[in-house]
């Protein structure tokens, strides 16, 4: 890799997380460009690269301009006119910048509604020469991090990333180095994890393990931040890296898992068999129970668990399915399940009255308001 990527076309690994690029900046325009929620709307790419590969395929900094003035461009989207929207691209390799300059000029058409700014600097230089900005209350940020390798996004950089008070990460990790140079010392100073278990996680699972079991670990105590993986195989190669989304919005978070489960509507978090699902791929066992997808039966079993125990509100709910990576949606799926084989009971909190059959409440909109308009529990058999 490295020096030579954009020399080559672009594999299908890389085109898939440049379609989740794309796909989570398009669910977020909207949400800080419709109305003034925040004056300053920026969008950072740290490790731009040129914009193109060597057939023209773009790359995350045109796919985020290409994005920009679609939203922009399209009469039949509410826009405020009050924000002020900026890009910043950063390459270490000053070629690349100069490339990327001459890229956007044959693309752009006529004056654009925002600014943009370039920088040819170190990322960490760079990310730390706009820290203060990240960290003005007035911005909302998306920031995206496709670094060669593992090493640039740190305990350090990540713990400044989750300061910042609206701003959206999305980041690349080649997940599997880090599994196979356990024991070097150059991995060992940035991924501190122990090499046994290390060893014991599957290939398929460590993406998600380095996300579960490092960075989530670096969240502190009582700190609402949000974090989902999407782990990438490119083609047969058995080598796993990934994306890394995190967000302290909860709506942040149901924006990017509802472009995760558009790639992969099966765990919502692979383009591959990541739990060895036998029904994923085309075989039936013998024994039914073997015969589901692992995730969607785990949840099924955790959301059941948690109505019994904890009796929790439509509000609740809502947090519980997106902290477990799913949507609304399918929650909804299960209830209406529940409901239809009698085995759930769903009352009004406020007045104890059982509710509108199909009713739950189960979305971004009471959640937002704090509405709390059901609450679940299972009905004794
Ligand atoms: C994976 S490529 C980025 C690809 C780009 N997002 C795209 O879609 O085309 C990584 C880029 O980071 C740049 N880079 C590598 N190390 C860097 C560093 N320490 N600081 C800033 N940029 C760096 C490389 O020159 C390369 O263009």
């Amino acid at each position: 890799m490295t020096k030579r990527f954009h020399e080559e076309a672009f594999d299908s690994g890389t085109l898939l997380k440049l379609e989740i690029f794309r796909g989570y900046t398009r669910n977020w325009l909207p949400v800080f460009l419709s109305r003034v929620s925040y004056p300053n709307v920026n969008i950072f790419d740290f490790f731009s690269g040129p914009g193109k590969d060597k057939n023209g395929q773009e790359g995350s900094p045109l796919i985020i301009l290409n994005e920009l003035d679609q939203y922009l461009h399209d009469p039949l989207v509410p826009k405020a006119s009050e924000v002020s929207v900026s890009v910043y691209f950063n390459d270490d390799n000053e070629k690349n910048i100069e490339d990327l300059k001459k890229n956007i000029s044959e693309v752009t058409r006529g004056p654009a509604a925002y600014s943009i700014r370039f920088a040819k600097k170190d990322f960490e230089i760079a990310f730390m020469e706009e820290l203060p900005e990240l960290k003005r209350p007035d911005t909302a940020n998306l920031v995206i991090l496709d670094q060669f390798g593992l090493k640039q996004i740190n305990d350090k950089i990540f713990h400044e990333l989750i300061a910042c008070p609206t701003t959206d990460i999305l980041f690349f990790i080649s997940s599997n180095h880090i599994k196979r140079f356990i024991s070097e010392g150059c991995i060992q100073q940035y991924f501190p994890l122990p090499e046994d278990e290390i060893r014991k996680v599957g290939s398929k699972e460590i993406h998600r393990y380095i996300c579960n079991k490092f960075y989530r670990n670096l969240i502190p105590k009582g700190c609402e931040y949000y974090l989902a993986p999407f782990s990438i195989q490119k083609g047969n190669n058995p080598n796993i890296y990934g994306l890394i989304f995190g967000s302290r919005s909860v709506f942040g978070l149901q924006k990017f898992l509802e472009v995760c489960w558009d790639k992969d509507s099966v765990t919502g978090e692979a383009n591959y068999n990541i739990d060895n699902d036998s029904i994923r791929d085309g075989q039936l066992s013998l024994w039914q129970e073997d015969n589901v997808i692992k995730k969607q039966d785990q949840f099924k079993k955790d959301l059941e668990g948690y109505i019994q125990s904890e009796q929790p509100t439509n509000i609740e709910l809502y947090r519980f399915s997106l902290e477990n990576g799913f949507l609304p949606g399918h929650t909804n799926d299960i209830l209406r399940e529940l409901q239809k084989s009698n085995r759930l009971e769903v009352k009004d909190p406020r007045t104890n009255e059982n509710i509108r059959k199909g009713a739950f409440y189960v979305n971004w909109d009471s959640y937002k308001k704090h509405e709390a308009r059901a609450r679940f529990s299972k009905k004794r058999c």
